[in-house]
This record gives C-alpha cells, sequence and structure tokens, in this order.
C-alpha cells in the first residue's frame, strides 16, 4: 500500500510517521523545500515527544520519504492523504480553504491509476463533494473515490493517539474505497479498535461533534467551578464526584484558565458558521465559544484581584505560555490574553516554559524570559502557573516561597492542594477551590 501524504503540519507528519510505522510505504509532500530539506536530514519542525524516534526509524527502513513533487507522489499511490492547513478565516470564522483547493487541483491533474483522495484535516461539513466535484471537472477520466478520515489525535499525546485510538471514523461511498481504508487500518483491526465506516459527510460533521463537544464539557466544569468559588464548593471533587458517572465520564472535567489550541476554539467557530449556513442553530457551542474567550480575558482580572487590585510596577513570575504541556504550539493560549492585560495593567511579566519560549517571543512583546522556573519566581510579588508542565508540578515550595518577594500563588490549572499552599505559608488561589489562609512560618 503507497501512500502519498499532502502536508508536513502537525497531522500530516504525525500520521505520515504513523502510516509507515504500520508498514505502509509513505511519501511526505510539501511545497516548502527548506522544510522538506530539513525533514531529510531529520530534523523535526514541531515538538511532539516520539516524533523524532518515529520518523528516524522510518526513514532510514526506507518506508517513509519526504518529497516537494506532489505528482511524482501521488501518480504513484494508492491512497492520497490530505492533510494541510486549515486556518480560521479572517472575520466570519470559517475555515479557509485555499491550501486545501490549491492542493486538490494538483492532485486532480497528477492522478493515475485508481487512487482514494482522503481529508485528514478538519474539513467544514461538504467539503468531500466540492473535492469530488472538482477532480471530475479537472479530470473527467480520472479513476478515484474520496473519503473522509478525520484525525482525533491530540498535542503531546498524538502519537499514542493515533496509534491506539479509542476509534477511527471513516466515510466512503464506495466499496472499493472501503476496501483500500481496511487494508491501510489493518494493525487497528488486529488490536480490535473500532472502526466506524459511514457516508463522507457524517464523518465530517462526526470530527466537529467531537470536538464541540470536548470544549462543551471543559466550558461546563469551567463555569461550574464559578459557581463553586461563590458558594465555597470544591470543583476537584465535583468533578470527581460526576465524573465517575460512566455517563458523564471522567476525562475533561478539569477546571482551568478556558481552552486554547490549534483546534477547539476554530473548530467550534466553524461549527457555528456551518450550522448558520445551513439554517440551523447550535446555541450551546455557540454560547461555549463567547464563554471562553471571555474566560480567557477574565483570568488576568483574577490574577489582579489575587494580587491585592493593582498590578502597576510589580513583577509577576509566570510559568507556562503554551496552551498545554508537551507542546510548543501557542495557538489561542490563555497566555495570550492574560501577559498584555497584565502588561496593560502596569506588571512586568517574567516568564518560563520548557518548549515554547522561541514561539513566546514571536507572539509576545516585552516579557522578561527567564532561562527556567525559579528565575522567573525570583523577586517577583507574585507567581502565575499557568500551563502544566510536569516540572512546574514539583516545585521546591520551600525554595519558591522564599525567592517571591511576596508569597502569592495562582495555580490557574489546579496542580497544587490548597491544603499543602497554605501549610507552606502561600497565599494560594486556584480554579473553582475554596482559599485557605496562609500559615505563618
Ligand atoms: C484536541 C482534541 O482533544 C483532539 O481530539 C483533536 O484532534 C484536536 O483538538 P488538543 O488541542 O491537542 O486536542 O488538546 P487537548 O488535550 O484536547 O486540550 C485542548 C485544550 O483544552 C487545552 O487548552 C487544554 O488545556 C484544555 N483542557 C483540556 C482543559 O482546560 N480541561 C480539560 O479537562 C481538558
Amino acid at each position: 500500500m503507497r501512500i502519498a501524504m499532502i502536508g508536513t503540519g502537525y497531522v500530516g507528519l504525525v500520521s505520515g510517521a504513523c502510516f509507515s510505522e504500520f508498514g505502509m510505504s509513505v511519501t511526505c509532500v510539501d511545497s516548502d523545500a527548506s522544510k522538506i530539506e530539513r525533514l531529510k536530514q531529520g530534523e523535526i519542525p514541531i515538538y511532539e515527544p516520539g516524533l523524532n524516534q518515529l520518523v528516524a526509524g522510518n526513514a532510514n527502513s526506507g518506508r517513509l520519504r519526504f518529497a516537494t513533487d506532489l505528482k511524482a507522489a501521488v501518480a504513484d499511490a494508492d491512497a492520497v492523504f490530505l492533510a494541510v492547513g486549515t486556518p480560521s478565516r479572517r472575520g466570519d470564522g470559517h475555515a479557509d480553504l485555499s491550501f486545501v483547493y490549491a492542493a486538490v487541483q494538483e492532485i486532480a491533474h497528477a492522478l493515475s491509476g485508481y487512487a482514494v483522495v482522503i481529508t485528514k484535516s478538519t474539513v467544514p461539513v461538504g467539503t468531500g463533494d466540492t473535492i469530488d466535484r472538482m477532480i471530475r471537472e479537472i479530470r473527467p477520466d480520472a479513476d478515484y473515490d474520496v473519503a473522509s478520515n478525520p484525525e482525533f489525535l491530540r498535542e503531546g499525546s498524538a502519537i499514542n493517539d493515533f496509534m491506539r485510538p479509542d476509534r477511527v471514523v471513516i466515510g466512503v461511498d464506495s466499496e472499493r474505497a472501503k476496501e483500500v481504508m481496511r487494508r491501510i487500518y489493518r494493525v487497528l483491526y488486529l488490536i480490535e479498535t473500532p472502526i466506524v465506516f459511514t457516508d463522507r459527510v457524517t464523518a465530517e460533521l462526526t470530527k466537529y461533534a467531537a470536538n464541540a463537544f470536548l470544549a462543551t464539557k471543559i466550558t461546563f466544569i469551567n463555569e461550574i467551578a464559578d459557581l463553586c468559588e461563590a458558594v465555597g464548593a470544591d470543583v476537584h471533587d465535583v468533578a470527581r464526584g460526576i465524573g465517575l458517572d460512566g455517563r458523564i465520564g471522567r476525562k475533561f472535567l478539569h477546571a482551568g484558565p478556558g481552552f486554547g489550541g490549534s483546534c477547539f476554539p476554530k473548530d467550534t467557530l466553524a461549527l457555528v458558521q456551518t450550522a448558520r449556513d445551513a439554517g440551523a442553530a447550535l446555541r450551546i457551542v455557540e454560547t461555549v465559544v463567547d464563554i471562553n474567550t471571555e474566560r480567557k480575558r477574565r483570568m488576568a482580572a483574577k490574577i489582579i484581584d489575587a494580587c491585592g487590585g493593582a498590578v502597576a510596577g510589580k513583577a509577576i513570575g509566570l510559568l507556562g505560555v503554551t496552551f498545554k504541556p508537551n507542546t510548543d504550539d501557542m495557538r489561542d493560549a490563555p497566555s495570550l490574553e492574560i501577559v498584555p492585560a497584565l502588561q496593560a495593567a502596569g506588571a512586568i511579566v517574567r516568564a518560563f516554559d520548557p518548549a515554547g519560549m522561541a514561539e513566546g517571543k514571536k507572539l509576545l512583546a516585552d516579557v522578561t524570559w527567564c532561562n527556567d522556573a525559579y528565575t522567573a519566581i525570583d523577586g517577583a510579588d507574585a507567581l502565575v502557573l499557568l500551563t502544566e508542565w510536569n516540572e512546574f508540578r514539583a516545585l521546591d515550595l520551600t525554595r519558591t516561597r522564599s525567592l517571591l518577594r511576596r508569597p502569592i500563588f495562582i495555580d490557574l490549572r489546579n496542580v497544587y492542594n490548597p491544603g499543602q499552599m497554605a501549610a507552606a505559608g502561600f497565599i494560594y488561589e486556584s480554579i473553582g477551590r475554596p482559599a485557605l489562609a496562609a500559615e505563618e512560618g
């Protein structure tokens, strides 16, 4: 089975490397020649645990190749996966499909012999039909099918998510395409992964519905956390108490500063637009989008409150700027709202992130970037834990307390225990849990 993977972004690179690990012969194609050159040298442009070794191993075995020549890769392929970017279009929240359509035109010209063209990037409902029509118009003679195979992997655990998924969703409209997809995922059949075959539109919608549901679940617990703060309850226990009900489930009930990343913010917006265009309304998802945007802004006010109502001239130590741990990705990260708001209120921000500082330097101005957590903490008037990297879960609390000018610790990820923090002498604020008075020490 020969696969052409068009696009070497996050999804393309991970999927290409994993398919080659499944035993397929994969060519990853990108129009960016310097990127392809770097990949050929074994340089991985993104931070993802395990990806380096996976790419190196499969490239050495000859199963994984990198190329700029789309035509040759497609002509040779049984399956052509589209994994190019689909950013949010400025203004209207629709996904921008210009990269997808540009790739489809090239693919159409290059098709030779039967191939299945598969969307792997998240594309709006109905895109498969448009792709099908485009190829037919350009190449009435071509022998192909168009399928949808959305990707559910999470950054930071992408390889495991790809290799051992809860399920695979595939939208096809012919037996022939179904057979090709079965062969590609043969390895997953062996470990009894459920494979949901459906039609194309349903597969496309399933991806958005999954992301919108998870974003809603997070937003729900975030609002419950606010209520916990108002009535003196503990959101951690509420989440556990409801999550143990199998109908609700324990995952994605972690209250925090609001969701970010490359998928939830973009996909919830795009789904709302799709519903509007179809004359339907998705009021729950619309509200989730609004609440989450507002929440990220409100986090700066929470920090300022914890600092006694003003931060002008104060130094704030910030741990973590990426939207979550184990990634260097800062797309729609809460830090992008919080840092400028603190600076506008006159604060001096001293930040450290294990992988996000290169990106952070591009996206955030006037931040003092520190070489490690304790340098960021040193002399700060308050400490904010914003991304729950493992190394921030095991801070030396005595050292932290002695380095801080004032022992204010604002934990926006509920990493620490309020009792333990009060005993350690911190004025500790977290999300949705009662604050305890710091013990003298
Ligand atoms: C998500 C989906 O999980 C994945 O299936 C899809 O393919 C792409 O989008 P990702 O964006 O990589 O993956 O990260 P995820 O771990 O889902 O976290 C998204 C955001 O939600 C982060 O900002 C995270 O901090 C936040 N989150 C997640 C919470 O605030 N609470 C939770 O309980 C879970």
